[in-house]
């Protein structure tokens, strides 16, 4: 058997082609644009590739985007304060801060500064936990693109046993509350977890944001599992990498995510729809 690979290029495309669809038929009923507020600190260099591929998809759909890029001696008072700005614009409609951020910057803090409304990358705790009581309103990015490559590649989770390697704030976890929404058992595997292999082995869908390049074996995988790789790891070569040996995994999956052109360009698609619906939860309230 070798698995269907899932390609997220072509599936993100058709995702902004719609988002583009959107927004220019508001533009004809006379409605403004969204606008996104893209903060980026310091010169990590894949940071500032993946702010520039944000900001270019923001021009493709239409989405105005409004560049801060800061220097990575930014004290948190400073960063906070420019929260606090974009949160009072009204203009505004979504606020994204690249991470990873310079040591120096509390990141729970600065989430918890970002108006809960204006959280397009879904990290705060109040849209978490949004997520959890099963009333979703903006949803992690790279978690929710995931569920829209499953819908997109016609793949029903309903009662799937699902496992999620990988707990982090922003990826493992909130992709277990997605997919638990989903209907999926759910299993969230960590550095304690006692049999990862055992796990994977029993899962019917594999979802791997643990950031460890080879850390799944292709052997572990069931024949026929769904394999999603959230991972992206550069190895020594300069190539990347995900989590999963994809060529031994490839011969027994039946869907599987290649890294790079996988779940990577879902998560900027998605993050442009949070930042329409963002404005478009903002007029349905006034
Ligand atoms: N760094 C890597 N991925 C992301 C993301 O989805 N959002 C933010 N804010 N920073 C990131």
């Amino acid at each position: 058997m070798s698995a269907q690979i899932i390609d997220g290029k072509t599936i993100s495309a058709k995702l902004l082609d719609r988002i583009q669809s959107r927004i220019s038929a508001r533009l004809v009923e006379g409605k403004r644009a969204p606008c996104l507020a893209v903060v980026l600190i310091g010169a990590d260099p894949a940071s500032a590739i993946y702010v520039r591929n944000k900001r270019l998809a923001c021009e493709k759909v239409g989405i105005e985007s409004i560049s801060h890029d800061l220097p990575a001696s930014t004290s948190e008072a400073d960063l906070l304060a420019l929260i606090r700005q974009l949160n009072d614009n009204e203009h505004v409609d979504g606020i994204l801060v690249q991470s990873p951020l310079p040591a120096h910057i509390n990141e729970d803090v600065l989430i918890e500064h970002i108006d809960v409304s204006k959280d397009v990358d879904g990290f705060h705790p109040y849209n978490i936990g949004r997520l959890a009581v099963r009333q979703p309103t903006l949803r992690s990015c790279t978690p929710f693109g995931v569920i829209k490559l499953l819908e997109a590649s016609n793949i029903d989770p309903k009662g799937l046993d699902a496992v999620i390697v990988g707990v982090s704030n922003h990826v493992g976890r909130p992709m277990a509350l997605e997919l638990l929404l989903a209907g999926c058992t759910t299993t969230s595997c960590h550095r304690h977890t006692k049999d990862l292999a055992g796990h994977i082995q029993r899962a019917d869908l594999v979802v791997a944001a643990a950031g460890k390049a080879g850390l799944i074996k292709g052997e572990w995988i069931k024949p026929g599992a769904i394999v999603i790789d959230i991972g992206i790891n550069r190895l020594a070569d300069g190539t990347l990498s995900g989590d999963v040996d994809f060529v031994r995994a490839k011969e027994r999956a039946s869907f599987i995510t290649p890294v790079p052109g996988g779940v990577g360009p879902m998560t900027v698609a998605t993050l442009m729809e949070n930042t329409l619906f963002a404005l478009e939860l903002k007029e349905a309230r006034k």
